[in-house]
């Protein structure tokens, strides 16, 4: 069985996350999308928050699972049983830091290679961190994030600016 991880912060996941995801289920038998703890980020949301929502908007696409995991993703794959990380690029940006994570995964799990797919052309400029800003504001992120979601996460986000 050809097994992928989609890994991530999430937080929250968005309709670029979301294209990706789509996209690699279709090049796998098996997708696991992994919420990973990102150091150098300080979540929104909860790991567990964070999974309910992957889940909401995975839910019509049979092979694909949502998990988190408190480690390293060169580990995490080893537990799945996965050889490949597949990862969006949305700009040239993006391509330094995915680079160097691509090689220490491969070097910490010689087994692993990871894959790039480009972001969908409207989905380029979007991240987690914009629509945060944007719910944050008050401001409509309709077109961003999953229509499952997108009510919970604007009432959260706003919810906490009034504290
Ligand atoms: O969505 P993000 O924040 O760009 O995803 C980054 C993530 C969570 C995939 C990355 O930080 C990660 O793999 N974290 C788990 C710990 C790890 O394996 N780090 C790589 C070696 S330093």
């Amino acid at each position: 069985m050809n097994i992928a991880i989609c890994p991530g912060s999430f937080d929250p996941i968005t309709l670029g996350h979301l294209d990706i995801i789509q996209r690699a289920s279709l090049m796998f038998d098996k997708v696991y999308v992994a919420v990973l703890v990102n150091p150098s980020k300080n979540p929104s949301f909860t790991a567990k928050e964070r999974m309910d929502m992957i889940k909401k908007a995975v839910s019509g696409i049979p092979n694909v699972e949502v998990e988190c995991f408190d480690g390293l993703l060169a580990d995490y794959a080893r537990l799945r049983c996965a050889h490949t990380i597949v990862k969006g690029l949305r700009a040239v940006t993006d391509f330094e830091y995915e680079f160097q994570l691509a090689l220490i995964n491969r070097k910490l799990n010689p087994e692993i290679d990871t894959v790039f797919l480009t972001s969908g052309a409207q989905h380029m400029y979007l991240s987690s961190s914009f629509v945060k800003s944007i719910a944050q504001f008050g401001g409509d992120i309709s077109d961003f994030v999953p229509e499952c979601i997108c009510r919970e996460i604007s009432e959260r986000l706003s919810r906490r600016d009034e504290k």
